[in-house]
C-alpha cells in the first residue's frame, strides 16, 4: 500500500507471483466473503482469460495482472456500467503517468494508437435481485518489448513502453488506477451514471464513425451514436433504424 491514497480500495491485497487468473482467485475470495475494495494481483499468469472465453497473454513481470472486488448495493443490471468506469479510470492512470492519449473502443478496450494496450474484464455475482460482487479484471500491458507478444498478437496488441519509449514502474500505475477507479465509483454512487458516461464519451474511438458489430446474432453495420444511461451501444444503420448492441465485437471505420 506505500504511497497508495485510496480510503478502500487495495486496503487488503492479495499479490501472488504466479497463477492460473487473478480473476478466478478474486471469484473464490469474493464467494468466501472478501471485502470491498480487495485486490487481487500476480506477476504472471498462467491462464489469464479474456472476454468470450479468450486467452489473455499475461507474461512474467510485465504488465498489471489485477482483479479488483466491489460491493455495490445495487441491481445485477447495473453491472455492466462498471466495465466503462473502468475504462475511464484506466485513460485517467495512463495519462497521468505517461505523455499518451489513450482511446477506448466499446466495450472494454484501450488502445493507444490503434493498438489494445488494456482489457477489463467485468464479472458478477448475484443474488436474484442484488450484487454480491463485481469482479474487475484489468490487464494492462505495461513493460512488454514486440518480442513478448506472440506473432498474431503483436499486430493488435501494445503496451506502454513500446508507446512511450521507456520502463514505467508497475505499482505507481496501480496506484494512479485504483485512485481513479474509487474516485470515479464514488461519482457514480452519488451522481448516477451521467457523469461517468460523459467522460467515457469524451476518451471513445468509435463515437460519430462508421461501424461494424459482429454479434452472436449477426453482423450490424452503421454510424456509432453514443452509448445508453446502460453502457449499451447505439448504431444507427443505413435504413434510420437505432440498434443497441449488448455485447458484440466491433470494427471502426469501416
Ligand atoms: C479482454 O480484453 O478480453 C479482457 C481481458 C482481461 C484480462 C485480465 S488480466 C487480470 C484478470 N485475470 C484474468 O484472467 N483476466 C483479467
Amino acid at each position: 500500500r506505500l504511497g497508495l491514497q485510496t480510503r478502500t480500495l487495495g486496503t487488503m491485497i492479495h499479490y501472488e507471483e504466479s497463477v492460473l487468473s487473478t480473476q478466478r482467485i478474486a471469484h473464490t475470495l469474493a464467494s468466501d466473503g472478501a471485502e470491498e475494495g480487495t485486490l487481487v494481483i500476480a506477476d504472471e499468469q498462467t491462464a489469464g482469460r479474456g472476454r468470450l472465453m479468450r486467452e489473455w497473454h499475461s507474461s512474467k513481470g510485465t504488465g498489471i495482472w489485477m482483479s479488483l472486488i466491489l460491493k455495490p448495493h445495487l441491481p445485477p443490471q447495473k453491472a455492466p456500467q462498471f466495465t466503462l468506469i473502468a475504462a475511464v479510470a484506466v485513460v485517467q492512470a495512463i495519462e497521468e503517468v505517461t505523455g499518451l492519449h489513450p482511446q477506448i473502443k466499446w466495450p472494454n478496450d484501450i488502445l493507444i494508437n490503434g493498438k489494445k494496450v488494456t482489457g477489463i474484464l467485468t464479472e458478477l455475482q448475484a443474488e436474484s435481485d442484488k450484487i454480491n460482487s463485481i469482479i474487475i479484471g484489468i490487464g494492462m500491458n505495461v513493460n512488454q518489448t514486440k518480442d513478448h507478444f506472440p506473432d498474431e498478437i503483436q499486430k493488435i496488441a501494445t503496451s506502454l513502453s513500446i508507446e512511450e519509449g521507456r520502463t514505467l514502474s508497475r505499482s505507481v500505475i496501480v496506484q494512479r488506477l485504483l485512485e481513479r477507479i474509487e474516485a470515479l465509483y464514488s461519482l457514480y454512487m452519488k451522481e448516477g451514471f451521467t457523469p461517468i458516461k460523459l467522460l467515457w464519451e469524451s476518451y471513445a474511438i468509435s463515437i460519430g464513425k462508421k461501424i461494424r458489430a459482429r454479434t452472436i446474432n449477426g453482423t450490424i453495420e452503421g454510424r456509432a451514436l453514443g452509448i445508453t444511461d446502460e453502457g449499451v451501444l447505439k448504431i444507427e444503420d443505413s435504413g434510420g433504424t437505432i440498434h443497441q448492441i449488448y455485447s458484440a465485437d466491433i470494427e471502426v471505420n469501416v
